[in-house]
């Protein structure tokens, strides 16, 4: 078995861009907006603000309370649309009950849209068309693959998993007819019959599901590459908090011939491809 090391991977693309942004003729900004107490949330708005001070990127993150109406986030979302010194706009995810996500995540401008989630970017990615943003937690996986030598071309990949933030868009980038991607691609989910008889037909089987340890050796076929994107908060026997993946890695990891850790597989590369497009927002942007 062989790790795939996300950190390592992750590293080496923030070095690369610290290199370009250092070069780069003004600041760069990126916008948080987070509405209410997410406990997840609070862990991946202070990663990202951590990663845009390692690379000189200005954030300007903003904590609104639960409470706070859709349309007050939405003229927030308007005024940094139109601020210069704002290349990238994200609202992290999830929202509270009374939002409705879709509309908050079509008042950002495509062009400044660096999570990929506006209907413009998804389909520009489904369509392999140019000058998009690709989704980073997808984005990350496919060069997590591609980084450490796997062959993804011709290989029949399962996804577990159909959000619109990560399964369906992988699914979506990995069929691409382009280098690096070309798979055979099936996505199952929890409605899907036989869901251990196709995941056992994967080479490449990865999980966005959400569920703690979901897949176990019985669901994955010997000498496959596994890709766990699961992060789930669980208790330890002393009651810590403790961030645990969709996949059982003591059962599964005996019989892949590669496999990501959780954490420290795919959640560093979501961060790395997020600075990635907020680089090339303003690349695009002069
Ligand atoms: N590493 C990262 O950077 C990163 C980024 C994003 C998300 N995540 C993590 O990835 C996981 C998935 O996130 P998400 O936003 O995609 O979650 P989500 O929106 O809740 O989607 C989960 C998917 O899993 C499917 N599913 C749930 N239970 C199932 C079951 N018993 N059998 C088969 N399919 C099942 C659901 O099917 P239905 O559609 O039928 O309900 C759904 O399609 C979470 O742990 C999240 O924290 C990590």
């Amino acid at each position: 078995m062989n790790l795939i090391d996300g950190k390592k991977i992750a590293s080496q693309i923030l070095d690369d861009l610290s290199k370009k942004i250092a070069r780069f003729p003004r600041k760069i900004g990126l916008a948080v907006l987070m509405v209410g107490d997410n406990p997840g949330s609070h862990a991946y708005v202070r990663m990202k603000k951590k990663a845009c001070a390692q690379l000189g990127i200005d954030s300007l993150t903003e904590q609104l309370d639960a409470d706070t109406s859709p349309e007050t986030v939405l003229q927030k979302i308007e005024v940094l649309n139109h601020t210069p010194a704002i290349d990238g706009i994200l609202v992290q995810l999830p929202l509270p009950d009374h939002y409705n996500p879709q509309q908050i995540t079509r008042a950002i401008d495509p062009n400044k849209d660096v999570d990929g989630f506006h209907p413009m970017n998804v389909g520009k990615l489904l369509l392999g068309e140019e000058g998009g943003f690709i989704p980073c937690t997808p984005h990350g996986i496919q060069l997590l693959l591609e980084k450490s030598q796997i062959e993804i071309a011709g290989k029949h990949v399962v996804i577990v998993g159909r959000s619109n933030i990560v399964g369906k868009p992988l699914a979506a980038l990995l069929v691409q007819k382009r280098r690096g991607c070309n798979a055979t691609v099936t996505i199952v989910h929890s409605q899907s019959e036989h869901l251990s008889d196709i995941t056992r037909t994967a080479d490449i089987l990865i999980a966005a599901i959400g569920q703690p340890h979901f897949i176990t050796n019985k669901l994955v076929k010997p000498g496959a590459v596994v890709v766990d994107v699961g992060i789930n908060r669980v208790q330890d026997e002393s009651g810590n908090v403790k961030l645990v993946g969709d996949v059982d890695f003591s059962s599964v990891a005996p019989i892949a011939s590669w496999i990501t850790p959780v954490p420290g597989g795919v959640g560093p590369m979501t961060i790395a491809l997020l600075m990635q497009n907020t680089y090339e927002s303003a690349l695009r942007r002069g």
